[in-house]
């Protein structure tokens, strides 16, 4: 009997030994508005927390909610770190599930009950409800992996009442806060475009290296991967907010984001740094003020006149045109329903610039910078020998020796002869002409499974941050013609005078 009772006694303290020492699979943790939890799960584990709105009543934020018409609870967990997979592992590293309910009747929502949510991106899971409610419950799982594999997820959890904890800066009316204009060895120049509250948030470029594809849209990953030394310096030029990245290394691949202290980080964007020491980045000049990217330079020629000496260059084979359209009467005289002579003066000048000022960039073969050739599109990217730049004046005076030019888009052309006067008989060369002097724009039609052939980490999507062909600042929506467009849109005027002969020879200059 004695013997019994202690080996109940065994048996009982045993029990709860072993239950002293694996941690507690049912302790749900008790979450508090706006503030992040830290956590770490390990393979094939589910943790429980909870969300109470608690004092804040819901009388009160129904009241709030009228007025701002959005939810009252918002969820966001960021993946900060996550497992090492063993080495010849070539799957993708699985991520957390989140699973959610808001019904006292399950309490402990998981894989086998509860409202999986759905709104996921690389590193961010985000839930907001569409009704105002004051109780949330959570499951976090991890995948269950193998023995092999080294480590734990590591992440933050926030539940807040007021607004997302992690917010990610998506672009807003296809405006991007932030657009990648080039890079060179060295630099990447950014044009920035925040709502105009952003600036009291303290915003700034993140430059990442090697992030992995999982953790892309996670803050918390994106600070850990954040290179060493490089400097920001934000100013505002004539094309808006720019900011200058610098010291970076050559010909390897960055990752860019715009963040805000608020934790808040924008979608990704990929990069590279140029291999060549004969394409270097200008911007900021006088007359050619939307001119921001790499030119062709001399890799021996450090000093800054360069930017200065093509802005000078584009201004005084300018000045036949400012001639020009002075002696035409341009108030009195309308020759299209919706294009007027300042149209006609910012793109004629916009072209001006985009053959005078060559935009420079790796050769094919040395390029760092695959691309997604969704839509049969290429970059159009022209070898220029030693000697042989379209305009001479670019050999005799800067000696760039040998580059690959990122032609003009042939939109730059165009714009040109839809926005100015007729009897100026500006055209544009025609087929192989046009293929050898101008690109295409084209944009990867990136869908399905967009993400993942979106962040592929060998491969970049053509778009405004990885143009087909140099846009010269000129908005997307203008650019729209494509290789099998037709170019027979504007046939010319039979007019000459003294002034077109101007043209003829000048436009000839670059053909
Ligand atoms: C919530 O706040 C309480 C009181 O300040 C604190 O004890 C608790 O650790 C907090 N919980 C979390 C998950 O941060
Ligand atoms: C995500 O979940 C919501 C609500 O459960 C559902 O309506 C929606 O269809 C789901 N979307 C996808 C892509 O599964
Ligand atoms: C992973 O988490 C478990 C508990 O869930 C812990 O025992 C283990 O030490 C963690 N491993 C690492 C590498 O952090
Ligand atoms: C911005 O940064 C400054 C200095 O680092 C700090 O004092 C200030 O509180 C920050 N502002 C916000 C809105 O975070
Ligand atoms: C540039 O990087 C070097 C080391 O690579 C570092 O010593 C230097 O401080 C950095 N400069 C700036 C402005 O960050
Ligand atoms: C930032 O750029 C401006 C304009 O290019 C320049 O005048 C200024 O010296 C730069 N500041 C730093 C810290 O490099
Ligand atoms: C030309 O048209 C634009 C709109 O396309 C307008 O903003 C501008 O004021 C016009 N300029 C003149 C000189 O009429
Ligand atoms: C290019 O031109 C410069 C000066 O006009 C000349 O010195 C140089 O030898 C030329 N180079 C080649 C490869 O033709
Ligand atoms: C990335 O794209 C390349 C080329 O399409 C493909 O071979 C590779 O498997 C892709 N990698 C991933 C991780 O999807």
């Amino acid at each position: 009997m004695q013997l019994f009772i202690l080996q109940l006694l065994l048996l009982f303290f045993g029990v709860v030994v072993i239950r002293a020492q694996q941690p507690p699979q049912q302790v749900t943790v008790p979450l508090n508005d706006s503030i992040i939890h830290n956590a770490a799960i390990g393979s094939g584990d589910l943790q429980h927390y909870y969300f109470s709105a608690g004092s804040t009543s819901l009388f009160d934020r129904r009241r709030s909610l009228a007025r701002r018409d959005v939810p009252n609870l918002f969820l966001t967990l960021t993946t900060c770190s996550q497992p090492t997979p063993p080495p010849n592992y070539e799957g993708d590293i699985p991520s957390l599930d989140v699973f959610v309910s808001i019904s006292n009747d399950n309490t402990l929502p998981g894989p086998s009950q509860g409202l999986l949510v759905n709104n996921t991106k690389f590193g961010r899971v985000a839930w907001e409800n569409d009704n105002p409610l004051n109780d949330l419950w959570i499951g976090v799982v991890a995948p269950t992996l193998t023995e092999n594999w080294n480590g734990n997820w590591t992440f933050e959890i926030a539940v807040s009442t007021e607004e997302w904890v992690h917010p990610l800066l998506l672009d807003q009316n296809n405006i991007p806060y932030m657009t990648l204009d080039d890079t060179d060895q060295t630099h990447a120049l950014f044009t920035i475009d925040p709502p105009s509250n952003a600036q009291q948030h303290n915003s700034s470029i993140l430059i990442v290296s090697n992030i992995p594809k999982q953790l892309l849209f996670s803050r918390c990953a994106a600070n850990s991967y954040r290179v060493a030394d490089y400097a920001t310096n934000f100013t505002d030029t004539k094309r808006g907010h720019q900011a200058l990245v610098s010291n970076l290394t050559a010909a390897t691949q960055y990752t860019a984001y715009y963040i805000e202290s608020t934790n808040a980080i924008s979608i990704p964007i990929r990069m590279h740094t140029k291999r060549g020491a004969n394409c270097r980045l200008v911007y900021n000049l006088g007359f050619c003020d939307q001119v921001a990217y790499s030119v062709a330079a001399n890799p021996n020629d450090a000093t800054d006149s360069i930017q200065t000496q093509y802005d000078d260059h584009a201004q005084e084979l300018f000045q036949p045109f400012a001639t020009a359209i002075m002696q035409y009467n341009c108030d009195s005289t309308k020759y299209s329903l919706v294009r007027n002579c300042t149209d006609c003066y910012n793109d004629y000048k916009r072209w001006l610039c985009s053959v005078t000022i060559p935009r420079c960039t790796d050769s094919i073969e040395d390029t760092t910078e695959p691309t997604i050739n969704a839509g049969g599109g290429q970059m159009a990217l022209r070898q220029i020998e030693v000697n042989h730049s379209r305009n001479p004046w670019i050999d005799e005076t800067l000696a760039p020796g040998t580059y690959t030019e990122l032609l003009p888009c042939i939109d730059l052309c165009y714009q040109v002869v839809q926005s100015c006067p007729p009897f100026m008989e500006f055209a544009c060369p025609k087929g192989d002409l046009a293929a050898l002097q101008y690109g295409y724009w084209f944009k990867s039609v990136v869908s399905g499974q967009q993400e993942d052939d979106y962040f592929n980490d060998s491969l970049a999507v053509y778009g405004v941050n990885h143009p087909t062909c140099n846009p010269v600042g000129l908005e997307e929506t203008r650019l729209v013609i494509s290789e099998g467009a037709s170019l027979l849109l504007f046939p010319r005027n039979p007019i000459t005078s003294f002034i077109m002969a101007i043209f003829v020879l000048f436009v000839s200059l670059f053909l």
